[in-house]
């Protein structure tokens, strides 16, 4: 969604270009000489989070192995880019690689990646690492190169929960508000099924939008949450863990396959280690967020019944189906045959 003084959508693509350009010519190692390689990376959430800790575990391994031949310039909290430009920004070349969370890929032609998004699919990140490092997964990154992109791989941030000014432990709770989503449709009919109004905004509009009433609430884990400051604007965390949310490395093809083979095979492995380092960090990093939210006393924290998590969870079932009606059957199979019974539905 494009801010009051964004260009309009056509001078912004001009724009961008002119930028990648400008950029591409400014870099070292552009017209020919070998000084070194500058990756540019872009994100959208702030440092001290799962997927800013990860990056930054990327950076350090790529710079290091090099001997600082190669640089990773991080442009996070959507510095340089966010939700409504960051792919677009990939696509021109004025960013090199980008880590969106996997339910901004539906949008951009990709709604396969929504399968992730589905309310209570995962009882685990065990879970999601069945389809993340299986064959599902590996076809969800295959995908990409429809549109000459490259996924480099998945990493976690870990499970959502819901956001307001007064509990939300119950569907009838969540009626007439405005929840604040991700630009994924299945989040948007979750919250429809719950008699919420979802309002798609980039994650760097959400919070200024719970301050000013635009939204009432939303969903996100404890550490976007608290790296937010979002218990400032909002009264009541319910701990719902509804639904996951993670993250896939982007890069472009022509990015990618321009650099040395052996710079490839450098960054790859760094990678690698830095994606098993952020899913060993995870679930710590979200469990620190909320001792710390809990220590502040900022936010009155909610945690559903059994039986109230069963209520939510046959409220937001429909999700599937509605799903199923937009991408190939096929793989809401192979989720199924992949992920142990009866978690799948
Ligand atoms: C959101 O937009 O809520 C998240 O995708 C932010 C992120 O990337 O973790």
């Amino acid at each position: 969604m494009l801010g009051p003084d964004s260009p309009a959508p056509l001078r912004r693509r001009q724009w961008l270009r002119g930028l990648a350009w400008g950029a591409a010519a400014a870099l070292p190692g552009a017209g020919g000489a070998a000084a070194g390689t500058t990756i540019r990376l872009s994100h959208v959430v702030a440092p001290d989070t799962p997927k800013g800790l990860t990056l930054e575990r990327f950076r350090a391994l790529v710079e290091a192995r090099s001997g600082q031949r190669l640089r990773v310039q991080i442009y996070p909290q959507g510095q340089l880019y966010g939700d409504q430009d960051e792919m677009q920004a990939l696509q021109l070349g004025a960013i090199d690689m980008v880590a969106p969370s996997l339910s901004k890929f539906g949008p951009i032609g990709f709604p396969e990646f929504e399968l992730f998004d589905l309310p209570f699919l995962f009882d685990s990140v065990a879970d999601v690492r069945r389809l993340t490092q299986g064959p599902v997964g590996q076809r969800l990154l295959d995908r990409l190169g429809r549109q000459r992109l490259l996924g480099l791989g998945f990493f976690d941030n870990g499970f959502k929960h819901m956001s307001a000014n007064r509990p939300l432990l119950e569907p009838a709770d969540f009626v007439g508000l405005r929840m604040r989503v991700q630009a994924s449709r299945v989040i948007a009919q979750q919250m429809r099924t719950l008699g919420a109004n979802p309002v798609t905004l980039p994650f760097s509009e959400t919070r200024r939008a719970l301050e000013s009433g635009v939204v009432d609430g939303t969903e996100n884990p404890v550490s976007n949450f608290w790296t937010q400051n979002m218990q400032a604007v909002q009264k009541d965390l319910s701990l719902t863990q509804h639904g996951y949310l993670g993250y896939a490395v982007v890069t472009h093809q022509r990015f990618w396959l321009n650099l040395p083979g052996t710079d490839r095979a450098l960054m790859q492995q760094a990678l690698r280690e830095a994606l098993d380092y952020g899913n060993s960090i995870a679930d710590a990093h979200n469990d620190k967020a909320l001792a710390a939210l809990r220590a502040s006393g900022a936010v009155r924290i909610h945690t559903p019944s059994a039986a109230q998590r069963q209520r939510f969870k046959a409220a937001v079932m429909p999700v599937q189906a509605d799903l199923a009606r937009r991408i190939d059957p096929a793989w809401l199979h192979a989720v199924r045959e992949a992920l142990p019974p009866p978690l799948a539905g």
